[in-house]
């Protein structure tokens, strides 16, 4: 009886360890980053987006073929990294839906929608896109466009639990893809354009409760919010706030991309985004630093305790988010290794700090930047001089735009934005997606009649100076300007070894590899792969669809893969559609290659421009004012002059012919479900024909322009 019962005990242990491992992910398994998988959104904890793997190399990549493929439902943007788990491959697409394919031969397994409703569309400044699910145990976690965290069951795709983590009565969305740090699932939010307050939420990863809650801005009531956060705002940061419209609108500091652990030193690293409002003398009564936008937090992992912060843009005032990709590596900085955090946000500086301390090793601009008296007349202002003194930026002081209106370089959409780097640890190079390589300026103007309006757009800036240049050929010269470029940054040199000159400014995510290759696809909608001791291309890859996610890899019977999701979309395809490639809307796919393959992809069908007879058309509305409460309400999805090609082109509109039938999609939300909801809110009847007048003016130029281009083409 003893022995067997011995037995017993013995087989009791095996199939424990057996369950163990099937339940999959977890703490060591993410550290250990065994090469051939992919387990966090970065890959590894540090987020280093560099893979060990090196089957495929500068000396094959040439070889690289289509090995399998699958198209997804919905034609908007698609910014996802997959993971790569025990032979599964876990994506999401637009409108936070989770997909499950083997990942070697792309048969799908299993796929989860949330149901997002389709006028959650409205909150989500930059597209209703999601960078990926989290795997930890036996579960896949997602974070879904209308606030909720899910659960699923990483076998069948079965909800566990799902839980609410923001105020559903407030303009919140997630983006993000969460990270699994020690059993708790991390998670923030994005809506700081609305007016939202930030913050991140630790959550338990088995049951879905709250572990804690770290807020990146005050409590406008003035409050404790009893969470670990209240004790450094009641010692320090409540302190660097004024009056002003943050006590309505939150103050922003959304949590909406970039987190990164380090084990041994138990810390969470944190990228806060920008005010809400993003105009600092609406927001504060243009006072003080307001901590902790902009900033890099460093939290304790386990409690979620404030360890130290430092802020990248004090009184940030231009949408300058810090939310942007940080990653940690241990480099030799000055004779000795140190343990350092890098991040290039928004406002143009790449930042090495010590990440133990939080002191700043080095800040150096990675776009041009100058002192304003050293700026032609004409050309934007930096922000900045490209100086930090003392920790802080030095400004360039008309940028501020406090006395008069400023062509200010960066613009919004950031010298970076979300689009993932990657690091090669053999070459101690980081590889930048900069979009903004100098040129792309925004028209910064305080917006004296500025009202918070509950739930909408809420920036401060009066972007009615922000249009167009009326006349065709400089519109064009702009456009040609604008360039987007792949920088091999090295941190320790504290500048670029290589650089590529990229078409367009809002390009797309990085993957590094040991078989010294750097993989970056293109809006333009190439996936290429560069030689990343020289930036020389390598290979390429046509998807004739657009590309903005970062590619990964994964490994398995000794065969690599590249995979990669194929998708036109984000903030820069929905607001600045007239300075990118003219795409039209086509359904994502995922992308997956290896050496010598030869599946082919069926071909798009690329729709024809609508043309639309607008003979006979007119309306009483006013043009102006369409054109004021166009840039306050809808530039934002529909491009400035409503020129955009990836959401509807309103000047190519059918429904501009008719005002009762434009009243119903843009008051009544005829169209709510596809995420274009009705303004009743905020335009009433005769503002929205105000608007119809307008886009008539417009669509009435541009027929113009396509006729002019007919009679100027070859004939056939
Ligand atoms: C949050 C993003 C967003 C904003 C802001 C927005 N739209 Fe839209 N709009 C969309 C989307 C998405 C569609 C496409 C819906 C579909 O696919 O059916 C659309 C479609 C439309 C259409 C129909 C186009 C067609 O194909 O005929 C009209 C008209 C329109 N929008 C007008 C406006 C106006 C006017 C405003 C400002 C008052 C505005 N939109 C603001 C996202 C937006």
């Amino acid at each position: 009886m003893k022995r067997v019962g011995a037995l017993a005990a013995l087989i009791a242990a095996t199939l424990l360890v057996g369950c163990n491992q099937q339940k999959g992910v977890d703490a060591t398994r993410i550290e250990r980053g065994a090469a051939e998988e992919w387990l966090n959104y970065g890959r590894t904890y540090d987020e280093q987006r560099f893979s060990p793997l090196d089957k495929i190399n500068r000396g094959n990549v040439a070889q690289l073929g289509l090995a399998w493929y699958a198209e997804f439902d919905t034609d908007r943007g698609q910014e996802a990294t997959p993971l790569m788990v025990d032979g599964v491959l876990y994506t999401t697409t637009a409108w936070s839906k989770v997909y499950a394919f083997d990942a070697r031969t792309g048969a799908q397994k299993w796929s989860y929608d949330p149901k997002v409703p389709g006028e959650r569309g409205f909150s989500a400044c930059c597209d209703v896109v999601n960078r990926g699910v989290a795997v930890w145990g036996g579960k896949v976690y997602v974070g879904t466009l209308d606030g909720r965290l899910v659960a699923l069951d990483a076998a069948t795709g079965e909800e566990k639990w799902s839980v609410v983590t923001v105020d559903q009565s407030k303009p919140y969305t997630i983006t993000m893809a969460p990270r699994v740090v020690q059993g708790r699932v991390l998670i923030g939010n994005s809506g700081a354009e609305y007016g939202v307050r930030g913050y991140l939420t630790a959550y338990d990863a088995e049951t879905g409760d709250k572990v804690w809650r770290f807020y990146t801005t005050p409590n406008p009531q003035g409050l404790p919010d009893n969470e670990v956060s209240d004790a450094i705002f009641a010692e320090k940061a409540n302190a660097t706030w004024s009056d002003g419209a943050w006590k309505h609108s939150g103050g922003g500091g959304t949590v909406w991309d970039a987190l990164a652990y380090d084990p041994a030193l138990n810390t969470v690293y944190v990228g806060v985004g920008n005010g809400a409002p993003w105009n600092h003398r609406v927001r504060s009564g243009g006072q003080g630093d307001n901590l902790f936008l902009s900033s890099i937090l460093a939290l304790d992992a386990t409690t979620g305790a404030y360890k130290w912060h430092y802020q990248t843009t004090p009184g940030e005032t231009w949408d300058y988010t810090a939310t942007q990709h940080i990653m940690l590596a241990d480099m030799n900085i000055g004779g000795s290794v140190r343990k350092v955090l890098l991040q290039a946000p928004k406002n143009g500086f790449f930042y090495v700090l010590d990440r133990t301390t939080g002191e700043l090793l080095s800040a150096d601009a990675y776009i041009p930047m100058a002192p304003e008296s050293a700026t032609p007349a004409g050309m934007p202002v930096s922000w900045s001089t490209g100086e930090v003194k003392d920790g802080r930026p030095v400004e360039n002081p008309s940028a501020r735009y406090a006395k008069s209106a400023a062509l200010v370089s960066p613009a919004p959409f950031g010298a970076h934005n979300w689009q993932p780097m990657a690091f090669n640890p053999n070459e101690g190079l980081v590889f930048i997606p900069v979009t903004t390589a100098g040129a792309l300026a925004q028209v910064y103007a305080d917006d004296p009649a500025f009202k918070y309006r509950d739930g909408g757009w809420n920036t401060g800036i009066n972007f009615n100076l922000g249009d167009l240049p009326s006349d065709e050929a400089q519109r064009v010269a702009l456009k040609a300007m604008l360039r987007g470029r792949l920088v091999a940054w090295d941190p320790a040199a504290r500048k670029p070894r290589w650089s590529v000159e990229l078409p367009s400014f809002w390009n797309a995510g990085v993957l590094a590899t040991a078989g010294g290759l750097v993989f970056q696809g293109a809006a333009e909608g190439a996936l290429h792969a560069y030689d990343a001791t020289d930036g020389k291309k390598l290979w390429s890859y046509e998807t004739t669809n657009g590309i903005i996610a970062a590619p990964m890899t994964y490994a398995l019977d000794g065969e690599q893969y590249v995979a990669v999701m194929v998708g036109y979309g984000g903030a820069g395809a929905l607001s600045a559609a007239p300075l990118l490639p003219d795409r039209p809307r086509l359904p994502g796919r995922i992308m997956v290659f290896k050496l010598g393959a030869t599946a082919q992809a069926t071909p798009y069908d690329i729709p024809p421009k609508p043309v639309i007879d607008l003979a006979g058309v007119s309306s009483r509305g006013n043009v102006a004012a369409g054109r004021s409460a166009f840039n306050a309400n809808c530039l934002v999805c529909h491009s400035p002059n409503a020129s955009g090609g990836y959401l509807p082109d309103l000047r190519r509109s059918a429904n501009l012919r008719d005002a009762t039938a434009f009243r119903s999609i843009v008051i009544d939300g005829a169209l709510a479900a596809n995420g274009m909801v009705g303004f009743d809110r905020y335009l009433n009847a005769a503002q929205a024909e105000d608007i119809r007048a307008f886009l008539i003016t417009e669509a009435r130029r541009q027929q113009g322009l396509d006729a002019a281009a007919a009679r100027a083409a070859p004939k056939k």
